[in-house]
C-alpha cells in the first residue's frame, strides 16, 4: 500500500534566471538567458518530488488569493499533491523567492511575509485517516510556528501512533540559529541540514564534529555538502559519498530533491544506506534542470535511475 507523507512549511513561487552574464551591480541592468517559473518553498518543492517518486503527499502552507496562488495549487495538483490543506489568505500575497542562479551559488531576493503568518491554530489536517511520516521544512523560515511544533508534534503523535517525522530546517534568513529547535530535534526521526547550517546550529568549527553532536539527539542526521555529496550519521554507522557528475544548469531545490529521495526511500523500506543513494542521485538529477521540481522529462529519467539502482 502506498504510504503517507504530511509536509508543514513553505510554499512559494520561485522565479528563477540562470545563464547570467555577470554578477548584479547597483544601477546597472543584468540580461539573462533563461527564465523559469517553478513551485518553490522547499516544503513545496519536496511535496511535488515525494508526489512524483509515488508518495501519497500532503502539504499545510499558505498562499494568497491571488495569480500565483492559483498558479501554485493547479501544478501541484498537476504533480498529484494533495492541496486541500493549503490555507488561503485574503489579505496577504503569495510568497515569492526571485533567484539569480551561477554555478557556484545564488543570491536570493525573497517576500515571504504570508509563510511567517502562519500559526498553529491554523493547521487543520481534520479529514486525514492514515499518516505515515511528516517532514517540516525552513524550521527559521517558519517563525510563527516557534514554540508550537512540539504541540504540533504531539497532537499529530496522540492521533497516529507510529508516524515518523523528518526536519530541514534550511537557511536562518535572521542568522540568529535558535527558536527552541533544539527541542524540536530532539523529536524528530530525520534531520537534514547543509554544511552551513550544521556548523551555525552546532556552533562546531568543523563538519564532522558538527555531525558527531547532532547525531546525540537523533538517529538519522544528514549534511549535505553541495557539489561534495553528503556526509552522515545513521544507526549503522557514518557515511559519506561524493555527489555524480552532472551537467550543472541550477542548484534551486537540490537539497530539496535530497530529502524528497531519502524520504521515498525511507518510507519504502530500503535500508538507509540505498536511501541515501536515492538522495544522492535526486539532488544530481536537480541541478541538471532548471527549478527544483523541474519538469517531466526529469522525473523520467529520476525513475529510470531510481529504478537502475535498485536492480
Ligand atoms: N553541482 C552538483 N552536482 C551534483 N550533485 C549536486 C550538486 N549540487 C548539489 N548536489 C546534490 O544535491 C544535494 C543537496 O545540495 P545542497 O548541499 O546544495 O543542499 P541545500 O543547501 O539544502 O540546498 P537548497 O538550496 O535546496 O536548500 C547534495 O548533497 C548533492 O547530492
Ligand atoms: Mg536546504
Amino acid at each position: 500500500m502506498k504510504k503517507n507523507c504530511l509536509v508543514i512549511g513553505d510554499l512559494n513561487i520561485d522565479l528563477i534566471f540562470s545563464s547570467l552574464e555577470r554578477k548584479p551591480v547597483f544601477g546597472s541592468e543584468i540580461l539573462s538567458k533563461e527564465w523559469f517559473l517553478d513551485i518553490g518553498g522547499s516544503g513545496g518543492i519536496f511535496s511535488a518530488v515525494l508526489s512524483k517518486l509515488g508518495i501519497n503527499t500532503c502539504i499545510v502552507s499558505k498562499i494568497g488569493s491571488d495569480y500565483l496562488g492559483d498558479f501554485l495549487v493547479k501544478k501541484l495538483k498537476v504533480l498529484k499533491v494533495n492541496t486541500d490543506f493549503v490555507i488561503i489568505d485574503e489579505k496577504r500575497n503569495t510568497g515569492i523567492t526571485v533567484n539569480l542562479s551561477y554555478p557556484k551559488d545564488k543570491y536570493q531576493i525573497s517576500s515571504l511575509d504570508i509563510l511567517i503568518s502562519l500559526r498553529e491554530g491554523e493547521i487543520n489536517i481534520r479529514g486525514i485517516d492514515n499518516l505515515d511520516h511528516v517532514h517540516f521544512s525552513s524550521y527559521f523560515m517558519m517563525s510563527g510556528l516557534h514554540n508550537k511544533y512540539l504541540e504540533v508534534i504531539s497532537n499529530i503523535r496522540s492521533q497516529f501512533k507510529s508516524v515518523t517525522f523528518s526536519l530541514d530546517t534550511n537557511d536562518d534568513p535572521n542568522n540568529i540559529w535558535d527558536g527552541g529547535l533544539i527541542d524540536v530535534i530532539n523529536s524528530m526521526d530525520i534531520l537534514f541540514l547543509n554544511e552551513n547550517e550544521a556548523l551555525n546550529i552546532t556552533g562546531m568549527s568543523n563538519t564532522k564534529n558538527a555531525l558527531e553532536k547532532l547525531a546525540s539527539y537523533l538517529e538519522v542526521v544528514i549534511i549535505k555538502l553541495g557539489k561534495k555529496g553528503y556526509m552522515a550519521k545513521i544507526p549503522e554507522g557514518y557515511y559519506t559519498e561524493k555527489s555524480l557528475d552532472v551537467n550543472f544548469r541550477d542548484s534551486t531545490g537540490a537539497g530539496d530533491n535530497f530529502d524528497a529521495g531519502f524520504i521515498y526511500g525511507f518510507l519504502s523500506g530500503l535500508s538507509d544506506e540505498i536511501s541515501l543513494k536515492i538522495a544522492n542521485l535526486c539532488g544530481a538529477k536537480s541541478v541538471e534542470y532548471l527549478g527544483g521540481v523541474g519538469n517531466e522529462k526529469k522525473f523520467i529519467e529520476l525513475k529510470e535511475s531510481v529504478k537502475e539502482l535498485l536492480n
